[in-house]
């Protein structure tokens, strides 16, 4: 069988907002991207994933979409974007867009109709709100002047379409056609368990993200991306989408990417997994026994960055205990995605001013939750200046970094082979030379219960999630260590790649 491109991909996450800022006005966009592919290609990714670029008011940074078929000044032009797949492509690189079909913003076209009362129906609009609450807190629902209400299960400015009406199903047909015809190698699906409500949208005792609620995973939603995929297979060049599908059960998940819908899903569990083998072996576990192409990633823009993650749980070991979990997460079978900064090994800023707060999470809770500003805060390039490199000179960027994002710096940690930087560029370098001659599947070797152990025929990643030193299994030399693998001993919080003797 011919093994198709994202199978093992290593996708790297833009969140275009604050990658990097060509135009000045503090904002990334994507020139600013374009220029800096090549950090991309010497960091051994196989594909980008671009967060939302499309005409938008920003009120969900860039996930309400006023017009799905153009690019926001802020971001640029459609030539920009031209420009950007042409030297991505150039490069080796594949680029995924993101497509929000949840939900539009209340300045998309249909909207404003909507709102003097025509094509309400492609909209959710009701006399009376049941008791649903928006994901990002307070109500989901708005009254308009003349009394009728309107489901939003994010922000007000993001109402829900209906699915149910055939004019939404055939718009993005055509919204996803225009981007394949642009040139784009997939689709990263946003709230991809959403779409469908449960008719007469019943109160609800639990809003979380269940497989089966009456708010999320509905099962009409499997016929939209049966229809996806036949539109995707039409294309040359295995171009693919991936699911964003909170759900509480893998079997769910595995609905999703059942032969004829998408060719992959996001595998939240690996992200929401504390630092424990136990978890991390169920995780690693329930994701191969039920999907045929597993994915695994530790951090995006919507979560705590991991290094704080693991800090949080344990001060001290967040930097190790991050490295190691990519280390582990690279060897297992199935693709990687990895969010932009984590390279750099970026904290979570959470000091930032309240003033300085964008996300509706923060303003919609009132201030009660912090929301998800202190994992977008732009990257830091070079050590110094305004911006640490993120905007030109003299321009101080969307929100500020902190004094520490200097020494992270991609400048200040290249050629430096202490820095985290350079572990990733080791590890997936390393990874592209194995990949293609290791099996998928992933073989469980005898350790004890802190301890993970496995290989994928000459690999072995042993990972150490105990208090004290473990015996390095059997092998030939040591690929790869997050930190001192003497001694023929693995320390706490600490990951490594051996080459077996191949029997
Ligand atoms: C998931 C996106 O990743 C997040 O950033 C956004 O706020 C919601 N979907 C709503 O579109």
């Amino acid at each position: 069988m011919d093994i198709p491109w994202w199978r093992d991909a290593v996708v790297y996450e833009i969140y275009v907002r604050s990658f990097a800022d060509a135009s000045g006005d503090g904002v990334g966009d994507l020139a600013g991207a374009r220029e800096r592919l090549t950090h991309l290609k010497e960091l051994g990714v196989d594909a980008v994933w671009l967060t939302p670029f499309y005409t938008s008011p920003m009120a969900d940074g860039g996930y309400d979409v006023a017009d799905y078929r153009d690019v926001d000044p802020l971001f640029g032009s459609l030539a920009d974007f031209d420009a950007l797949v042409a030297d991505a492509h150039a490069l080796g690189l594949r680029v995924l867009v993101d497509i929000v079909p949840n939900h539009s913003s209340d300045e998309h076209p249909w909207f404003r109709a909507a709102l003097r009362g025509e094509g309400r129906d492609r909209y959710i609009f009701r006399d009376r709100p049941n008791n649903w609450q928006s994901t990002f807190s307070g109500p989901a629902w708005t009254k308009l002047p003349d009394g009728m209400w309107y489901l939003h299960l994010f922000a007000p400015g993001q109402p829900d379409f209906n699915w149910r009406n055939p004019e939404v199903r055939a718009e993005f047909l055509d919204i996803l056609r225009f981007w394949l015809d642009r040139g784009v190698d997939g689709f990263r699906i946003d709230v991809a368990m959403g779409l469908f409500k449960a008719e007469g949208l019943p109160d609800v005792k639990d809003q979380s993200f269940m497989s089966d609620s009456p708010v999320w995973g509905r099962p009409e939603v499997h016929g939209v991306y049966r229809e996806w995929r036949e539109l995707l297979d039409t294309y040359p060049g295995e171009r693919m989408a991936v699911g964003e599908v909170w759900t509480d059960s893998p079997e769910d998940l595995a609905l999703y990417v059942r032969p004829d819908e998408l060719h992959q899903s996001f595998n939240f569990a690996w992200l929401q997994a504390p630092w424990s083998a136990t978890a991390f072996r169920k995780v690693i576990d329930d994701t191969l026994a039920t999907v045929p192409f597993a994915t695994w990633v530790l951090s995006n823009h919507d979560v705590v960055r991991h290094v704080t993650r693991y800090e949080a749980a344990d001060p001290g070991t967040g930097l190790s205990r991050a490295k190691a979990a990519l280390l582990t997460m690279l060897a297992l079978p199935g693709s990687a995605y990895l969010y932009q900064g984590e390279e750099l090994g970026l904290p979570q800023v959470e000091d930032l001013p309240p003033e300085a707060r964008q996300d509706p999470v923060f303003v919609q809770s009132k201030g009660e939750l912090p929301g998800r500003d202190g994992c977008r805060v732009p990257i830091p390039w070079s050590p110094g200046g305004d911006s640490y490199g993120f905007s030109p000179g003299g321009v101080r960027p969307w929100l500020p970094q902190p004094g520490s994002f200097g020494a992270l710096s991609v400048a200040s940690q290249t050629g430096d082979p202490a820095s985290t930087l350079e572990f990733y560029r080791r590890a997936l370098a390393c990874r592209r030379e194995l990949i293609r001659t290791i099996p998928y599947e992933l073989e469980w070797l005898p350790s004890d219960a802190d301890t993970l152990v496995f290989a994928r025929g000459p690999l072995v990643c042993a990972v150490n999630c105990g208090t004290g030193p473990v015996r390095l299994p059997p092998h030939e030399s040591v690929l790869l260590a997050t930190g001192p693998a003497e001694d023929g001993l693995l320390p706490p919080d600490h990951a490594v790649w051996l080459q077996r003797p191949v029997t």
